[in-house]
């Protein structure tokens, strides 16, 4: 089976390169940027030029494609391209995945998108799932949680550095995943018919809260957080303010993501049924606790051996 993979370079997408190389699938990347998807040549991708606001660079990578797995979306840096790459983008990659009669075509949502149209990004992503399940392709849409791989930034990297964390007053219970276990479900897709068809809400086995999170981080890093409550009603305040700009729908889109995690999950009562369907063990599951803790040993390691490299090269120039 050969797969098109839309996303490799990013956070999601790029597990998902890696998990299929390991499984023996034939793995296309189509990139916009052949430096920066250099890392994904070097384990074995084939790499295609292609472009989602370009859209006539989109059908030649589908050529001999049996699967299309999409895990890209706009760069928030990128502040025109939301509506040519979420919406023009995808519509043209549905097409020409049409055209190219592929087996199956894996889309990745949102949690709650259907409750937030007033948020352009989702507004686009349920027109899509909308688009993709009217097209006869047959798909399998995933609607996902937040990424651990975004509490770095939002947690961890604030205590290391003694800033501020920022959090709502919400106490809302969030199923967060990592998204190595997001590319196993996704990959198990390609390979379970009953998932053929299907929109999944994909969530962890276990929710926190922002306090639970902090603490654990406090504990692993013996370091006291700074945290810095904003209400919800000012972050929707000024996400609303920057949207009214063209220029600043990124950017709201973006400060919107808060409020759509902060609406509680509807899925947790499903995920046994979830993890049953795509014979998934939830004791395979990265528990977040265990990721974090990994995450700052790497980097205890990593800042132990640059303080060693910088002590050999002083010892060097003595010499
Ligand atoms: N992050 C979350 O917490 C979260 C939550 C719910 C759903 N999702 C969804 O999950 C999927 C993966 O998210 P992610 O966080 O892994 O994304 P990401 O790290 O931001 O990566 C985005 C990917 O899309 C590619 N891309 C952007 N514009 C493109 C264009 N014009 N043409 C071709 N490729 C383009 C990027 O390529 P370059 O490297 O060239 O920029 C990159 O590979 C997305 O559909 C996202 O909406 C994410």
């Amino acid at each position: 089976m050969s797969l098109l993979v839309i996303g490799g370079t990013g956070t999601l997408g790029r597990q998902i390169v890696l998990q299929a190389l390991t499984k023996g699938y034939q793995v296309r990347c189509l990139v916009r940027n052949f430096r920066k998807a250099a890392f994904l040549k070097e384990w074995g991708v084939e790499l295609v030029y292609g472009d989602l606001s370009r859209p006539e660079t989109i059908p030649p990578c589908l050529k001999g494609i049996t699967a299309v797995i999409d895990a890209s979306t706009s760069r928030a840096n990128e502040l025109d391209s939301l509506k040519k790459v979420d919406w023009d983008g995808k519509l043209c990659l549905i097409d020409a995945a049409k055209t190219a009669k592929v087996k199956r075509f894996i889309f990745f949502s949102a949690q709650n998108a259907e409750q937030f149209n007033n948020i352009p990004l989702l507004k686009l992503k349920n027109g899509i799932e909308a688009k993709l399940q009217q097209s006869g392709i047959p798909y399998t849409i995933f609607r996902l949680t937040g990424f651990y791989q975004g509490l770095i930034e939002q947690y961890a990297i604030p205590i290391l550095e003694n800033l501020p964390i920022w959090v709502t007053n919400e106490n809302t219970y969030i199923s967060y995943m990592d998204t190595q276990d997001i590319a196993k479900f996704c990959l198990k897709a390609l390979q379970i018919t009953e998932t053929e068809n299907q929109t999944f809400f994909l969530s962890g086995s276990k929710a926190w809260v922002s306090s639970e999170i902090i603490n654990l981080c406090e504990q692993l890093t013996d370091q006291k957080a700074k945290v810095q409550r904003v209400p919800l009603f000012i972050l929707k305040f000024v996400s609303g303010f920057f949207g009214f700009f063209e220029w600043g729908q990124n950017i709201s889109d973006r400060l919107a993501f808060a409020e759509i995690l902060s609406t509680e999950n509807n899925f947790s009562k499903s995920t046994f049924e979830l993890y049953k369907t795509f014979k998934i063990d939830p004791s395979e599951i990265i528990q977040l606790d265990d990721y974090f803790l990994e995450y700052f040993i790497r980097l205890l390691k990593r800042l132990r051996d640059i303080n060693f490299e910088d002590v050999q090269k002083q010892k060097n120039l003595v010499i």
